[in-house]
C-alpha cells in the first residue's frame, strides 16, 4: 500500500512549528529555539500531513559533504499530535523522512533519545535504528541518553 503521509518542508514558519510543538512536546522548545533552528543552514523542518491535515512535525539537520564525516542527518524531533498517536503515523512519517534522505545521498541518520521515552525508543527500533552509545544520567530527570543511528542507503 502506498504511504499516505506527506512531508512538507518549510523554511520560514518558525511560529507555526512552535505552536505545534507546544501541542506535542512537554516541555516544548521556546520560540527562540525555533528561530535558531530555522536560521541554521542545514536545518530541514517538515510538517507531517495526512491528506490536508497536519498530524505532526519533524525537525532535522541535513549535513551534506561535511569535512569529517560522510553526508549524514540528525533527527532532532519527531512528534505526532496526541489524538493521532498509535496508528502507525510516526512509522510512516519516519519512512518518508528516510526516503528524502536517500534521495539526497545521505549515508547515516543519528538521533538521541531519553531511555524513558518508551514510545519513541520503540518507534526508532521499529524503523531500524540501533543504539551505538549510552550517556548515563544525561537528562535533567536522571534518565540516560540513547544515541541511535541508522544507515540509509540500503533502504528500499
Ligand atoms: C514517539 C511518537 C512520535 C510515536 O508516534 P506514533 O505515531 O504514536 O507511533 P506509531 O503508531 O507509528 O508506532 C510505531 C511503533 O512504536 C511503538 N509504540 C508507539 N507508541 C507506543 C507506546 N505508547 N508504548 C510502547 N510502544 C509504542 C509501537 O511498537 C509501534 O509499533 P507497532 O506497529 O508494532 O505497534 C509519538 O508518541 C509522539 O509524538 N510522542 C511525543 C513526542 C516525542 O516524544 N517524540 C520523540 C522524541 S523527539
Amino acid at each position: 500500500m502506498e504511504n499516505p503521509i506527506r512531508l512538507i518542508r518549510r523554511t520560514a514558519k518558525s511560529r507555526s512549528f512552535h505552536i505545534l510543538d507546544i501541542r506535542i512536546f512537554s516541555p516544548p522548545w521556546s520560540h527562540a529555539n525555533w528561530e535558531g533552528a530555522f536560521s541554521t543552514p542545514s536545518s530541514a523542518n517538515f510538517f507531517i500531513l495526512h491528506g490536508e491535515t497536519i498530524m505532526g512535525l519533524i525537525t532535522s539537520r541535513i549535513l551534506e559533504n561535511g569535512p569529517q564525516d560522510p553526508s549524514h542527518a540528525e533527527l532532532d524531533k519527531i512528534g505526532i499530535l496526541p489524538p493521532f498517536r498509535n496508528r502507525g503515523l510516526g512509522r510512516l512519517a519516519m519512512e518518508k523522512f528516510h526516503q528524502i534522505l536517500k534521495n539526497r545521498n545521505i549515508q547515516w541518520v543519528y538521533l538521541e533519545v531519553s531511555s524513558r521515552n518508551l514510545p519513541a525508543v520503540a518507534l526508532y527500533r521499529k524503523v531500524g535504528y540501533e543504539i551505538y552509545r549510552e550517556r548515563k544520567k544525561y537528562y535533567p530527570d536522571g534518565s540516560d541518553a540513547l544515541c541511535m543511528k541508522k544507515t540509509i542507503q540500503n533502504i528500499i
